[in-house]
């Protein structure tokens, strides 16, 4: 079936042709039918088109211990990049939602975004199709250059405090070694004994 682009929530041009787009539906609906959602029902596919022209789908699988799910968008960049393929042109994203578009959730766009930013379509069973980019779904998004601005902040930010010469003597009170208000030994210099008292 040919698909109609009825919604375009973006500036940029399509980076792919309808023949191709044809293909990623094709794939993202078989997909779904492999989707495991025996808990929520929502069956959810997805087909990615590597910039090579490889194409990679995937479907949600769910688990009975819920937090463990993982959505269809995630299973087809995970299978794209265990295959060595980073970079993409496209996304295919269907369920069995007529009613409404249905977008990738939040923790999707932030992976797919790690690989930069691609075309994104949502498909409805009955052929209507919304295209978006990713730098539209998340245009904030968190990336691997704002790690490297943060290399070794924290340690700087963390102020260093200069050891006391009892700090051994303190944690050793901690683990409870000393009685109260006893007299204690530095094990590294036995001449120097200290009496120390207890909070
Ligand atoms: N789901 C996806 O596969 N992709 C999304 O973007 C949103 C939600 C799945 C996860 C779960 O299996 C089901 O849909 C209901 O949340």
């Amino acid at each position: 079936m040919d698909q109609v682009i009825t919604e375009t929530k973006t500036n940029a041009a399509p980076s792919i042709t309808p023949d191709q787009l044809d293909m990623l539906v094709e794939e993202a609906d078989r997909a779904k039918m492999k989707a495991y959602a025996p808990y929520s029902k929502f069956r959810v596919g997805a087909a990615l088109l590597a910039e090579d022209g490889t194409i990679y789908s995937g479907a949600n699988v769910e688990n009975s211990s819920y937090g463990l799910t993982v959505c269809a968008e995630r299973s087809t960049i995970f299978h794209a990049v265990s295959n060595g393929v980073r970079a993409f042109q496209a996304i295919v994203v269907t369920t069995d939602i007529s009613e409404s578009f249905v977008y990738p959730c939040g923790a999707c766009r932030q992976v797919m975004s790690e690989f930069g930013n691609f075309d994104v379509y949502c498909l409805r069973p009955n052929g209507k199709v919304s295209r978006t980019t990713l730098a539209d779904l998340i245009p904030f998004a968190f990336s691997p250059s704002d790690l490297s601005k943060g290399q070794g902040k924290g340690e700087e930010d963390e102020p260093v405090k200069k050891p006391r010469k009892t700090d051994h003597l303190r944690t050793r009170t901690a683990r409870g070694c000393m009685k109260k208000g006893a007299h204690v030994f530095d094990i590294r210099n036995p001449r120097l004994r200290m009496y120390c008292r207890n909070r």
